[in-house]
């Protein structure tokens, strides 16, 4: 039997895109890719109540000391933790703090991050809102290497959404995020068959 790939992901939030992936994973949709370890910088963040459900161990990792970015102290625990779970692959979905380049390092070329717009378009916070915004008439969602460039790197594949006229910001989050839910396991499978 070929060896899995070991995968583990990274997320602040609500966790739907991790969710997605553990679904695809139980349906046999996510190729040789195991997802082995979930951690979040957010004490109670929706992302851990995904992990057991699925069986999956889901762990909050103190990022400290700094706010909006992974350095110091807390990049040495994020390293020494994800180095142990021997990652093939570190899935950012949704983790909303900048890596440096120490952490790009340890696991150079292994991570890809999610973005809820068609970049180079509307990098940084809150993408979906600045695509509203702006009046593009199609936005969508990137998979990308990542890079010390913020939202950057390489592009893996993408999805295109059409924003309607009729659409509120709501309705458009709902339709990226649909959009995202399909892209990520779908990149996930593809990189799992090398
Ligand atoms: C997703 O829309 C993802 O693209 C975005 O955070 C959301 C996480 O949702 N990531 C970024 O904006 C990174 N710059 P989730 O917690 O439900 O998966």
């Amino acid at each position: 039997m070929l060896k899995a790939m070991r995968v583990v992901i990274l997320g602040s939030g609500r966790g739907s895109n991790a969710e997605a992936l553990l679904r695809a994973q139980a349906e046999g949709r996510l190729g040789r890719a195991r997802v082995v370890q979930i951690f979040t910088d957010v004490p109670g963040a929706g992302i851990l109540a995904h992990g057991a459900r699925f069986g999956v161990p889901a762990t909050f990792l103190d990022p400290a000391p700094f706010k909006t970015k992974l350095e110091g102290e807390g990049e040495g625990r994020y390293i020494a933790a994800i180095a142990a779970c021997q990652p093939d692959l570190v899935v950012l979905a949704g983790f909303m703090r900048v890596l440096k380049p120490g952490f790009i390092q340890a696991f150079a070329g292994r991570i890809i991050n999610l973005h809820p717009s068609l970049l180079p378009s509307f990098p940084g916070l809150d993408a979906i809102g600045q695509a509203w915004r702006r009046g593009v008439k199609i936005t969508g969602c990137t998979v990308h290497h990542v890079t010390p460039e913020v939202d950057g790197g390489p592009i893996i594949d993408q999805a295109a959404v059409r924003i309607e006229p009729s659409d509120t910001l709501e309705a458009l989050a709902a339709k990226v995020h649909a959009a995202e839910h399909a892209l990520l396991p779908a990149v996930v499978a593809r990189l799992s068959a090398g």
